[in-house]
């Protein structure tokens, strides 16, 4: 057999994995959160960055656009904060450009995407998160990830119109979970 052939036999799933987990993965209750890159990760050029950590982490992406966010949705957005001194401020932030919206999906995807973008003052986040390796004001976090699975339904419906997600299945999901 020649080095192609070995290379195509070695580099697909085996049928027999497939066939065995594919039941299993249908029968995980779902969840979702609602992850966007802000205004000042579009502007530095770390769209790339902060969705990888996702994909690399094996969440499956199931909405993603590039969106300029109108005040009101913004308010709504951040409603449970709007008597806070730093509303007014957060929302000019959050509306000063383009910000990337995203769906992802996994088990326990809401607690893992907070640990993963770290705490919400990037000077006290750990080194690893996103928000502790690349910004250091928090008024300039970087990302926002849904604080609940009910936030992350609420989020995802609030910014996605219908027909903007895509159900997919990952060929990756049995290399990721048994
Ligand atoms: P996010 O909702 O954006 O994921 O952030 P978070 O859960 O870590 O923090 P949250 O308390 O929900 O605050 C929302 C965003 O408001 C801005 N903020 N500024 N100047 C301030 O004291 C202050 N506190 C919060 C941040 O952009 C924060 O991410
Ligand atoms: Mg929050």
């Amino acid at each position: 057999m020649d080095a192609m052939a070995v290379l195509a036999r070695t580099s697909r799933p085996a049928p027999t994995l497939l066939a065995t987990t594919s039941p299993a993965v249908s029968r995980r209750p779902v969840e979702q959160s609602y992850i966007m890159i802000k205004p000042d990760g579009v502007q530095r050029g770390l769209v790339g960055e902060i969705i990888s950590r996702f994909e690399k982490k094996g969440f499956v992406l199931k909405g993603l656009k590039l969106f300029q966010c109108p005040k009101d949705l913004a308010q709504e957005h951040y409603k449970d904060l709007k008597e806070k001194p730093f509303f007014p401020g957060l929302i000019e932030y959050i509306t000063s450009g383009p910000v990337v919206c995203m769906a992802w999906e996994g088990d326990g995807v809401v607690a893992s995407a907070r640990k993963l973008i770290g705490a919400t003052n990037p000077l006290q986040a750990e080194p690893g998160t996103i928000r502790g390796d690349l910004a250091v004001q928090t008024g300039r976090n970087v990302v926002h990830g849904s604080d609940s699975p009910d936030n992350g339904k609420r989020e995802i419906a609030l910014w996605f119109k219908e027909g903007e997600l895509c159900e997919w299945e990952s060929v990756l999901t049995p290399w990721l979970v048994e």
